[in-house]
């Protein structure tokens, strides 16, 4: 069986930069005497990564889950998560006088500035994107007026005829980007004038386009990465378009793979969110043990 890891896989450069400031901040406090130590939070998970969160929960790191727990928080060091937070949790922070460390990553930053920017200037906004996913509440937290967002192309679809309305249009960083086309195209079809900015970070366009490519010449794929990482999920919907035998993983312990002569090549890819020892982790076991 020829087992193949995709060159792409695992952490970005956002993720990568965001946990690489919780550690920073750890040995910071670390250096100082235990009284002036602060207790040290992240607002959100910092990645979208079970493991890393209790590895750093170990470390004493604590995640502070919603705005109402936030208002709580004082006298404390608060590390706001890679998708970014909106305007008014930097308020509450402000208010409540923490240290903020910004670990947002600087291209959610970009489409957050742009937001504001645009919508300030009385233009309709739209973000391709998952309303729930907090990459997308933190952007639209950022809004100083007309935005929506499209969740995908069918509900690109049901808009009303645009008659030359003019839109602007960025995308969520982890937006598949064939369904990003798709939805410019419907909504210039439907007659609205678009400024698209597309926005979906190039970790994500490397990574969706590897992952392509590996599941097209797999007989089966395996996509490892935390259950609420939305880049994860979308590199499991695009392996499983091309590979019927695709499984989405969270570590080893999840793997079901049998042994089938069928099987002659495999396929791995990581989420931008999944740690290195994991991948390695499942690389190892599936070479040893097929
Ligand atoms: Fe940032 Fe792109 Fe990663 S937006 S968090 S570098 S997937």
């Amino acid at each position: 069986m020829n087992v193949k890891l995709a060159k792409t896989a695992g952490f970005c450069f956002g993720v990568q930069r965001a946990v690489n400031t919780v550690y920073e901040i750890l040995a910071r406090e670390q250096e100082k005497a235990p009284e002036d130590r602060k207790p040290i939070f992240t607002f959100g998970p910092i990645v979208h990564n079970d493991q890393v969160v209790q590895k750093l929960k170990s470390r004493g790191v604590e995640v502070i889950a919603s705005e109402d727990e936030l208002k709580n928080v004082k006298n404390a060091i608060v590390i706001i998560r890679a998708h970014g937070v909106g305007k008014r949790i930097y308020d509450i922070m402000h208010d409540n006088h923490l240290e903020i460390i910004d670990a947002s990553c600087p291209f959610v930053r970009k489409i957050q500035r742009l937001v504001h920017d645009h919508t300030s200037q009385g233009e309709t906004t739209w973000i391709a994107g998952n309303p729930l996913h907090p990459e997308i509440q933190g952007i639209v937290g950022w809004a100083d007026g007309d935005v929506r967002t499209i969740p995908d192309p069918e509900s690109a679809e049901r808009l009303p005829e645009g008659n030359g309305q003019k839109i602007f249009l960025v995308a969520q960083t982890t937006f598949n980007v064939d369904k990003f086309k798709v939805i410019v195209d419907i909504l210039q079809k439907k007659g609205y004038y678009v400024n698209v900015i597309n926005t979906i970070c190039n970790a994500t366009f490397e990574r969706q386009t590897e992952a392509k490519e590996l599941a097209k010449h797999s007989d089966a794929m395996i996509v490892i990465g935390g259950s609420s990482s939305s880049n994860t999920k979308k590199l499991f919907e695009i392996c499983s378009a091309e590979c019927q035998k695709t499984q989405l993983i969270q570590t080893v312990k999840d793997l079901e793979l049998e042994k089938d002569d069928a099987i002659g090549n495999v396929g791995i890819t990581a989420g931008a969110s999944t740690p290195k020892e994991i991948i390695e982790e499942v690389l190892t076991y599936v070479r040893n043990e097929f």
